[in-house]
């Protein structure tokens, strides 16, 4: 069959396994890298090989794994077969044989190696070519653990388990990455033969190999030598090293496109970034979710940014602290925010906003060139142009029971410390005194005082100490 046949892909994925050296109550398969769930970077893999469906063989931590694969969204058809107890990899996917369709190519995916691309993927795919037995493998230094590829010549004769091997074995330096590509009719007459007569006394599915060479199907290796893309997870150390090899590379990706880190060592990606042409960014920074960053944004140390667009030009000082959640946050045009500002939810904030320190907004628009400059709130708030909140006001948007909105039109001045007590409307080019505490909407153009009013009484002589006696 030639390389560029296409094949229906079935993908199978190991995730039973107890993961004990985590020493975690999570499952192994549930611990994160970049944000996202370890079998969730294997799945988002086989979907981007348009996979027909992806078997998740589960066991340990079932009850967690299974709910998680199986949500909504995923972008390929998923289904979970449990394997009780686990007695090796051949006994995991001979689980999936009932429900693997005889007709495609099954490649076969462990559920704590997430950093497999799917064009190494595809090489495999097409190194199998629908009729022979494609193994990923590599060259390793240090081999120990691994099951060794053993060849003949050129041509591969069996993967031997460390276990299992002979001293000379142990010699061989291309190991077994546990991800092979095989057609699935041929798969499920060798998964029949598997027994458990090794030292480990399992179910092993690198026993296949054999069987393949016995029945005069060829046997062929795929070897790379990016050991990131077969790279397992056992323990919390190399899920940091994976963690941090992962993104350093994200960073190396982003400044090969042009954005300026001020050290790529501490740089972070934890979901989709998007960068335009002459981006900044200074050291510390996460990003999570879905960020976009438009032509010249600069973003100080030490922010975390989720879920937002900031458009071009916008700074944002350091320690600044942006979750759009579902709603999301837009910064708009030449925006200034921070240092120490807050931005939840629905913020949607124009050109030329200024947001300063100890400002917090949610769920607000603020029109262009609106300013909040220190220690503010606005919740539920619509904001004109060119207002000026001043330090230390607030808008009372929650009454205890509900939320309600404040309008503040174009040109309004807030002085500091006001509280603005929802649902209310300050008229556009109005004034409100410092200390105001406002409950009723405003007219245009009016200025609004409303707190007790000062007295002064002259040459008031304050109370001294009585001497003693
Ligand atoms: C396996 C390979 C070995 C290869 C190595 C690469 C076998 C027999 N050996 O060894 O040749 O070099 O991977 O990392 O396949 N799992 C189950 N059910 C089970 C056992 C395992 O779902 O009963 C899952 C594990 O959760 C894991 C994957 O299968 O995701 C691999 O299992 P693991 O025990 O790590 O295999 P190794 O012994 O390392
Ligand atoms: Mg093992």
């Amino acid at each position: 069959m030639s390389m560029s046949t296409p094949h229906t892909i079935d993908v199978v994925i190991m995730a039973a396994g107890k993961g004990t050296r985590m020493k975690s109550r999570l499952p192994k398969v549930l611990q994160r890298l970049a944000g996202v769930p370890l079998v969730q970077h294997v799945l988002n893999t086989a979907a981007q090989l348009n996979a027909r469906s992806a078997v998740v063989i589960t066991g340990h931590g079932a009850d967690q794994v299974e709910p998680l694969v199986l949500a909504p969204g995923q972008l390929l058809a998923v289904q979970c077969v449990r394997q009780e107890p686990q007695l090796g990899t051949g006994h995991a996917v001979q689980q999936a044989v009932p429900v693997l369709p005889d007709d495609g190519v099954v490649v076969v995916l462990s559920g704590d190696v997430p950093l497999t691309q799917a064009d190494t993927l595809q090489a495999l795919i097409a190194q199998c070519g629908g009729n022979q037995l494609a193994l990923l493998t590599i060259d390793f230094a240090d081999p120990a653990g691994y099951g060794r590829i053993v060849r003949k010549g050129e041509a591969v004769q069996a993967i031997v388990e460390h276990k299992d091997a002979s001293d000379v074995q142990r010699q061989i330096n291309e190991v077994y990455s546990g991800i092979m590509a095989v057609p699935a009719r041929l798969l499920k007459i060798w998964l029949a033969r598997l027994d458990n007569q090794n030292a480990q006394g399992e179910y092993y599915l690198t026993d296949v190999v054999k069987f393949a060479v016995a029945d005069g199907v060829p046997v062929v290796a795929h070897k790379i030598a990016d050991a990131l893309q077969v790279a397992g997870i056992n323990s919390p150390v190399q899920l940091a090293e994976l963690e941090c090899a992962h993104q350093h590379r994200l960073a190396i990706q982003f400044m090969e496109q042009g954005v300026r880190l001020k050290d790529p060592a501490r740089f972070d990606v934890r979901g989709q970034l998007v960068c335009a042409q002459d981006v900044e960014i200074d050291v510390n920074c996460i990003f999570e979710g879905q960020v976009s960053l438009c032509e010249g944004v600069k973003i100080g140390a030490n922010c975390i940014i989720a879920n937002c667009t900031i458009a071009a030009g916008a700074v944002i000082h350091p320690f600044t602290h942006i979750d759009g959640e579902k709603l999301g946050v837009s910064v708009g045009e030449g925006a200034r925010i921070g240092p120490f500002a807050r931005l939840r939810p629905g913020a949607q904030l124009g050109a030329e906003v200024h947001i300063g320190n100890f400002v917090e907004v949610k769920n607000s628009t603020m029109a262009k060139g609106a300013k909040a400059n220190h220690l503010a709130y606005l919740g539920d708030a619509t904001v004109g142009e060119r207002v000026n909140y001043g330090a230390g006001s607030i808008t009372a948007n929650y009454d205890g029971a509900n939320k309600h909105r404040t309008v503040i039109e174009a040109d309004v001045h807030i002085g500091s410390n006001c509280v603005l007590v929802a649902p209310v409307t300050i008229g556009a080019g109005g004034t409100v005194g410092g200390g105001s505490t406002i409950t009723k909407s405003t007219e245009p153009g009016a200025l609004s005082v409303a707190r007790g009013k000062q007295i002064s009484i002259a040459n008031w002589t304050r109370p001294a100490k009585k001497p003693k006696a």
